[in-house]
């Protein structure tokens, strides 16, 4: 079932996700956290950041990316280990040892998405997922026509993706990877909880398909519907074909602290 938390702004929403994960590593100081990259995660990130700041310890907590791409330097700004340590990890003085990217430099991309998926077996499974959404409904890099039971696999990025990620490398859409590691639905779907950002006009379409739509793998996020803990946090905007009510959080600064 998908609960649907709409605030003001991505701030906002952001702040909420964060929320969430705090309490879950204080009440699970050795949590299992799988995260996203991507522009939708950074106000959850920051908002972390805020409540170490606050005294959170996340000394122990054990984070798994969603996915990497396939193919680029160890150290590309752009590469997904790189930017979770760079907008995770290091805000939050967290251990980058503690971190677990799928290995996209791997000579064998089965092998090392074999490995990955028994890497989270072996922490005892993910505690709770954050994710993203495409604007064609992929969550992970699980593209549309993505089998439901797929675990963590070698996988294509549609054009549209590969277009939309052109921002990361200096706008040019042809220095994007073609191929990534991602965890598979099945893999997310695993998850015990699933929290899922999605902000901006141009996500409303995709939200309203995962959260309203036929159960398909045309829009491989509506697989969410039948998972039993998925808050979808979303803007004004994002949710402006889901949702009638008025947001949860008035916009006038007092909510700044969780
Ligand atoms: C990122 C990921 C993707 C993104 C999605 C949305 O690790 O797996 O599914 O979450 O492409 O990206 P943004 O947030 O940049 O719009």
């Amino acid at each position: 079932m998908i609960s649907l938390d709409v605030s003001v702004d991505a701030q906002a929403a952001g702040r909420a996700a964060a929320v969430r994960i705090g309490q879950l590593i204080e009440a699970m100081p050795r949590a299992v956290i799988g995260v996203a990259t991507g522009s939708s995660p950074l106000p959850v990130y920051a908002h972390l950041a805020r409540l170490v700041a606050d005294g959170l310890d996340v000394g122990e907590v054990r984070w798994f990316a969603l996915d990497e791409y396939v193919g680029l330097p160890p150290r590309h700004p752009a590469s997904f280990r790189h930017v979770l340590e760079r907008e995770l990890l290091a805000p939050l003085g967290a251990d980058p040892a503690l971190l677990h990217v799928p290995d996209g430099s791997a000579r064998d991309l089965d092998a090392a998405a074999a490995d990955y998926e028994r890497d989270i077996t072996d922490a005892g499974g993910i505690d709770l997922q954050l994710l993203g959404i495409g604007t064609n409904g992929h969550v992970g890099f699980n593209e549309p026509k993505t089998p439901f039971d797929s675990r963590t696999h070698p996988a294509w990025l549609a054009p549209q993706t590969r277009q939309a990620n052109a921002r990361f490398f200096g706008g040019r859409v042809e220095d994007v990877p073609r191929r990534c590691l991602t965890q598979g639905l099945a893999t997310i779907m695993r998850s015990r909880a699933i929290e899922l950002i999605a902000t901006g006009a141009h996500k409303a379409a995709a939200v309203c398909c995962a959260v309203l739509g036929p159960v398909t793998v045309e829009c491989p996020a509506s697989v969410l519907q039948t998972h039993p803990d998925v808050t979808f946090r979303l803007d004004v905007a994002a949710a402006c074909q889901v949702q009638v009510s008025a947001p949860s959080e008035p916009n006038d600064g007092t909510a700044d602290s969780p």
